[in-house]
């Protein structure tokens, strides 16, 4: 085992052949180790997975209110503090989740699944038309359908609505993803007005007719938080499914055992999440003086948990570098944990069941066309791109 000084915040490291070794040999310095954040200054980085959970489940001692991403800047809180579910601590985090949680509900999630994996089978019946895809492509059309049916986006508005957001989220250059953002919050304004005015039985509606105390919310956090929600929600399916096919296209004895059935889809989403990680972080800031892990934490100081790490603790999971499509128990934080468990979680998991199930179901080998291209982000880490060619079954 190697022991290393390892810079976690550079993105370079995630996608190293040798990320195993250089974290198990990180350990040996402590679970709370101080890292110098490339942009963001010194952090404590956590890298167990018992004091990750710790930090999770305690919003009173670590808070999100000043950011729970890095990237903002040193010293700086981020835009939507305070008005962001994300961004917020109870009891004011409840008072902005709360209108969208039937929306997100197991049952809702339910619900949406025939239509979920229709689409998902249409998807790869284009994509095994075409001699060269680029997977990235083929999956992130799923997530942005999906935000549309949440959103009830009208018929007509579709096609501009998927382009602006795939724009806003997927562009990759900075000064496209701006581009479309400009264009989609004052459409989701324009939203949040009509539904006032006439209100339907879509997330928007909800959140724009929600009363606490008496008053409805204001429109900039109802804004804001659809922003919020649907950032989550296309990003991270985005990379968690191409970072998935592309583990399962390494490893054709997955394939097989997927394609079998000789394992249960949740499960095996559920261990390629762990496995995966793609939300590689989590920042919180402590509001008071702490002990963490052999640690003294001072208030104001920032915390980052490391989910990678967290999630292949051996501490915690037995052999936790091996796939283990039928790991039980399993209780990953891929999907956080505490007040801010990702609200979009049932969700997210239909849609990677969609995703993966007809994969395996049409698909017989993934040939990749060359190197797959990282995306070199801390907060999505995944695939820019991934050409592939699909031989079908
Ligand atoms: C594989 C896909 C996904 C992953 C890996 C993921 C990951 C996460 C994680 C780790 C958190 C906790 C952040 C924190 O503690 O600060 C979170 C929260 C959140 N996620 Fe997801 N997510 C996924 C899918 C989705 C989807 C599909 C949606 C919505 C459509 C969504 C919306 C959100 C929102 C709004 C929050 C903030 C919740 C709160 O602060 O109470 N996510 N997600």
């Amino acid at each position: 085992m190697v022991n290393t000084v390892i810079n976690l915040s550079d993105p370079e490291l995630w996608s190293r052949s040798d990320l195993a070794e250089l974290i198990d040999g990180a350990r040996s310095a402590g679970p709370v180790q101080r890292t110098e954040a490339t942009d963001d200054g010194p952090v404590w980085s956590v890298i167990s997975y018992d004091i990750a959970a710790q930090v999770l489940k305690n919003p009173a001692v670590f808070s999100s209110e000043q950011g729970s991403l890095l990237g903002t800047g040193e010293g700086l809180t981020p835009a939507g503090a305070g008005k962001m579910m994300a961004l917020c601590d109870p009891p004011r985090h409840r008072e902005l989740r709360t209108p969208a949680m039937a929306a997100f509900s197991p049952g809702s999630a339910r619900v949406a699944a025939p239509g979920i994996n229709e689409r998902a089978r249409t998807l790869f019946d284009q994509a095994l038309a075409c001699s060269e895809v680029d997977l990235v492509d083929v999956v992130s059309a799923l997530p942005l359908a999906v935000m549309c049916d949440l959103l009830d986006v009208p018929e007509g508005d579709r096609e501009m609505v998927v382009r602006v957001c795939d724009q806003a989220f997927l562009g990759r250059t900075a000064e496209e993803r701006r581009a479309g953002h400009q264009q989609l919050i004052p459409y989701l304004l324009y939203q949040v007005m009509q539904r006032r005015l006439d209100p339907g039985d879509d997330l928007i509606s909800t959140m724009a007719t929600h009363q606490v105390g008496g008053r409805l919310l204001p429109v900039e956090d109802i804004v804001l938080n659809l922003d919020n929600i649907v950032v989550g929600g296309v990003q991270t399916v985005r990379h968690t499914a191409s970072m998935c096919l592309l583990t399962l296209a390494r490893r054709p004895d997955l394939w097989r055992l997927l394609q079998d059935e000789s394992v249960d889809m949740g499960g095996a989403v559920d261990e390629l999440l762990r496995w995966t990680s793609v939300g590689l972080h989590t920042l919180r800031t402590a509001t008071q003086d702490v002990e963490l892990g052999g640690q003294q934490i001072r208030r104001g100081d920032r915390v980052v948990v490391w989910t990678w790490p967290a999630n292949h603790d051996p501490a915690a999971f037995s052999q936790p570098h091996e796939i283990i499509l039928d790991r039980s128990p399993n209780r990953h934080l891929a999907l956080g944990l505490g007040a801010h468990y990702c609200i979009g979680a049932p969700l997210a998991k239909v849609e990677l069941g969609a995703l993966f199930s007809t994969a395996v179901e049409r698909i017989a080998e993934i040939k990749l066309l060359g190197e797959p291209v990282y995306n070199r982000s801390l907060i999505n880490f995944g695939l820019e791109s991934f050409p592939v060619s699909l031989v079908a079954r």
